[in-house]
């Protein structure tokens, strides 16, 4: 099939995989799934799933990483050599670089780093099953895994992305629909006050297609922090 022949939606308005145009897939997510880390969450989002697991926090080493004013957040996003179709090469490339330094920043500004001087608190990202999306899904499982870990937060980072297919604004795009696509727009929300602490795009989005993708964005941050909460309230008790 070629780039044109790729029909994302039929005449009903309904995608491939059965959704509308502003409609997330289904996710699921489970804390404390990791006994000996300190936090944790299982997330499944689609057909994509991760782990994050938090360790911490404590002393920095080696001590030239330490700064003395706050923490520091040692965050790796890795996707397991069995979580795609290629054989995914083990070890840190550019890509995952670059998605553990964007969580990174993103974490950054909501954990409150100053409580703790000379410490570090370590993020590991696993992505177990990858169909597009990944790392919002880790974004959103690492806030998760910060909570169950207690570290104090401001908020918590909810990550979503809007794309667009055949001309058209999709919420949260399938492995077809990235991979046929024209643009992606990942975001990191925080849910408090609609603040935005990431953004990437990749491909061309008109203003107003990408007024309409940060709106579909905004709504489902909403539907995935509900999610998140509930998920901290099965294991801990207590109202929202
Ligand atoms: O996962 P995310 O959308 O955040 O990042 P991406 O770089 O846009 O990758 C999109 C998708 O391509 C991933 O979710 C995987 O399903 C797939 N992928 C892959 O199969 N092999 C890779 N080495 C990288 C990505």
């Amino acid at each position: 099939m070629g780039y044109g022949d790729y029909q994302c939606m039929d005449e009903n308005g309904i995608r491939e995989d059965g959704r509308k145009a502003d409609e997330m897939r289904p996710v699921e997510i489970e804390c404390g799934v990791i006994p000996v880390a300190d936090g944790s969450a299982y997330i499944k989002w689609g057909k994509n799933e991760a782990i994050a697991a938090v360790y911490g926090p404590m002393e920095a080493h080696p001590r030239k990483i330490q700064r003395q004013d706050r923490a520091i957040l040692d965050v790796r996003y890795n996707m397991a050599p069995f979580s795609t179709s290629d054989r995914i090469r083990p070890g840190f490339n550019r890509r995952s670089r670059e998605i553990s330094k964007v969580t990174r920043d993103a974490l950054e500004s909501v954990v409150d780093l100053e409580l703790y001087p000379r410490s570090k608190i370590r993020v590991e990202i696993e992505i177990i099953c990858a169909e597009a999306g990944t790392r919002c899904c880790g974004i959103t499982a690492a806030s998760v895994a910060l909570a169950d870990a207690g570290i104090p937060m401001s908020d918590m980072v909810v990550s979503v992305a809007a794309g667009k297919c055949n001309g058209i604004v999709l919420m949260d795009l399938n492995k077809p629909e990235d991979n046929y696509g024209e643009a992606d727009l990942p975001m990191g929300i925080l849910p408090m006050t609609d603040e935005l602490v990431f953004l990437q795009m990749d491909g061309d989005l008109s203003m107003e297609e990408f007024q309409v993708a940060w709106d579909y964005n905004v709504k489902a941050a909403h539907e995935v922090h509900k999610i998140m909460v509930e998920a901290l309230q099965k294991r801990y008790g207590g109202e929202s």
